[in-house]
């Protein structure tokens, strides 16, 4: 269904993973797709082939979201693409790094903080200008904010702090007919859970769920595209988990 006609999205982190499988559905729902990298120029441009050989309109921007200005000169990319309007913000690029305590370094602290928090933050208000009443941001949460699960303190804290910003985000632009929520993923068979392609991993993820099968890049997405329509036009602070029903229990 066309459901996102004439809307223009940016989707961070679109080179791989979820953030891919994000930019292929709101592609397919009718969107232009700004396909934002870091890394990875000829990842991001076989999305952007992806959708125009589909039919829809792509393009691609890199900038680093580890740097304190990557964000700031995000922003003024994609306004000089879209000009005045831009309907959908998905902030998803982000980093995890598996330690404990301990092992954790400053370094690597403030690293997670800048990518899954502080970018997300500043896009946010740079982009501000340019979003409208029925346009819609949507932040990437995490089970870990939720549960205790691996050696994930300081990942898990970042998460923890998005779900807080969509509550503060959602009571400042919903008079401006902006909404503004997170998605909780599980674990997703991504590169940045890549040990559930192990025997183990994957035993121990179905462990976690209700639904026992491992989630998949577009399980993610097609919660995103929900919470970017109209569909979602009531939904406004909320954190919706996205996670096969894992660790029900504890939760
Ligand atoms: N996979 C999971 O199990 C899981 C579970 C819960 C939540 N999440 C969240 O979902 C989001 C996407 O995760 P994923 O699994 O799809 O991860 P992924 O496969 O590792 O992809 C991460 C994406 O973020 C981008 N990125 C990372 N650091 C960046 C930086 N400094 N500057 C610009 N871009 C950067 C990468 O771009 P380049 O490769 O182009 O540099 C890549 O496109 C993250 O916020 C993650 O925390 C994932």
């Amino acid at each position: 269904m066309n459901t996102l006609t004439g809307k223009t999205a940016l989707v961070t982190g679109a080179s791989r993973g979820i953030g891919r499988a994000t930019a292929l559905a709101l592609a397919q729902a009718g969107a232009q797709i700004i396909v934002h990298y870091g890394r990875g120029a000829s990842e991001a441009k076989a999305v952007v082939a992806e959708i125009t050989a589909a039919g829809s309109r792509a393009r691609c921007l890199q900038a680093d979201l580890a740097e304190s200005d990557g964000p700031h000169r995000l922003a003024r990319h994609v306004r000089a693409i879209v000009g005045e309007r831009l309907d959908i913000l998905v902030a998803n690029a982000g980093i995890a790094k598996a330690a404990t305590l301990e092992e954790t370094g400053v370094e690597d602290f403030d690293e997670l903080f800048a990518v899954n928090v502080r970018a997300p933050y500043f896009l946010v208000q740079q982009l501000l200008p340019i979003m409208c009443k029925g346009s819609s941001v949507t932040l990437l949460s995490s089970l870990a904010a939720h549960v205790v699960i691996g050696e994930l303190s300081a990942y898990s804290a970042t998460k923890g702090a998005v779900d807080t910003l969509v509550r503060h985000l959602a009571a400042d632009l919903g008079p401006r007919g902006i909404r503004v929520n997170a998605v909780a993923p599980g674990v997703v068979n991504t590169a940045m859970s890549s040990f559930i392609r192990t025997d183990e991993g994957r035993q121990m993820t179905l462990n976690l769920q209700a639904i026992k099968r491992l989630a998949e890049p577009d399980d993610i997405a097609a919660a995103i595209t929900f919470l970017a329509s109209d569909q979602a036009r009531w939904t406004t602070g909320a954190t919706l988990h996205v996670d096969g029903g894992s660790k029900l229990q504890a939760r």
